[in-house]
């Protein structure tokens, strides 16, 4: 089986009909539908870290089927093809991936850089260190609650984190931001800045409806009409009714929610009115800011402006000849 005319180094985004491909993929979904000739035969959609294409298996379908389960990872090879105006994967051979094969789901789906597992350790730590005890149990009891959905939520359908995994990354670099900046300003109060920063977002698992691959189809009809600000500050109120939480301190938590967009016309109905909610505001621009940079960045030759940004405002931004970014 000389597989010399396969390439298995080409991603999915790179793929042009004429290909032929040996490679490992994700299967994200999957139909056994029928020709109009009545002949049977496997729809498929395949990702890989850089993006998704439409397969088919013509021969055997039958067979095929019952090595595929959804949200795993097979190798396939196949050739491209153009169909329609985009491109189709015709499948002349697939298969589960073997024992000693060790590839791992976040090999092929965009991801976060670290394991979601250790950063939702990472985040726990944190929480472990609010030393007032009521705040604490809020703050866990809620990880607690959305603790599965956290390993593979992305921050946000599209723009900033938006890739398995994300929301932890972005809560978690918020986290470090925080806790540095509250070595500074000594006036900050470190519980607040933790429970705020851990709290900010996580009603995105709740505002938005995501596969296991951290990709969004679509905002939820509560996430539509309410929002994750609003049912963030919901969430405190219920969650910290149920534990007899001080009145007062709930209150400056929903407030520090309430208030994180800033500007009205971008959800926020209060202005920050408390010294940590302030900081919680610039925190998120800052790592939203930075995941921008980085990104557009990394799809630049030094020396080199970029195109413009629409969510950078419509800057072009230049990468220096000597950088960081990887
Ligand atoms: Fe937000
Ligand atoms: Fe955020």
């Amino acid at each position: 089986m000389g597989n010399n005319i396969y390439d298995n180094q080409k991603s999915i985004q790179e793929l042009k009909a004429g290909d032929k491909i040996d490679a490992f993929v994700l299967v994200k979904s999957y139909d056994v539908k029928k020709t109009t000739a009545g002949k049977l035969y496997v729809d498929l959609n395949l990702v890989d870290r850089t993006g998704e294409i439409n397969a088919k298996i013509w021969e055997n379908p039958k067979a095929s089927e019952e090595i595929l389960v959804e949200n795993s990872i097979v190798k396939v090879r196949g050739e491209i093809l153009e169909w329609g105006g985009a491109l189709q994967l015709k499948v002349n051979k697939i298969r589960a991936l073997l024992e000693n094969e060790n590839i791992q789901i976040s090999q092929l789906v965009p991801s976060a850089p670290i394991e979601p597992n250790e950063m939702l350790k990472e985040v726990k730590d944190f929480a472990d260190k609010i030393k007032d005890i009521q705040i604490r149990t809020l703050v866990n009891n809620i990880l607690e609650k959305y603790n599965n959905k956290l390993l593979f939520y992305p921050a946000a359908k599209k723009n900033h984190h938006s890739y398995r995994g994300g929301l932890l990354y972005h809560v978690l670099r918020m986290l470090k931001t925080g806790e540095m900046i509250s070595m500074i300003y000594g006036s900050l109060n470190t519980d607040y800045i933790f429970a705020g920063v851990i709290l900010h977002d996580i009603c995105k698992v709740l505002e938005m409806d995501s596969d296991d691959f951290g990709v969004v189809s679509d905002y939820t009809m509560e996430g539509k009409l309410l929002g994750h600000i609003i049912q963030g500050v919901k969430e405190i109120e219920i969650e910290g009714e149920k534990i007899g939480l001080d009145r007062e301190k709930s209150i400056v938590l929903q407030h520090m929610i309430l208030s994180h967009h800033y500007e009205p016309e971008y959800g926020s109905p209060k202005k920050p009115m408390t010294i940590e909610s302030e900081v919680l505001h610039y925190l998120d621009i800052i790592d939203a800011r930075m995941f921008d940079f980085e990104n557009v960045l990394k799809g630049v030759e030094e020396g080199r402006f970029s195109d413009r940004v629409w969510v950078l405002d419509n800057r072009s931004v230049y990468k220096p000849i000597d950088n960081n970014i990887k």
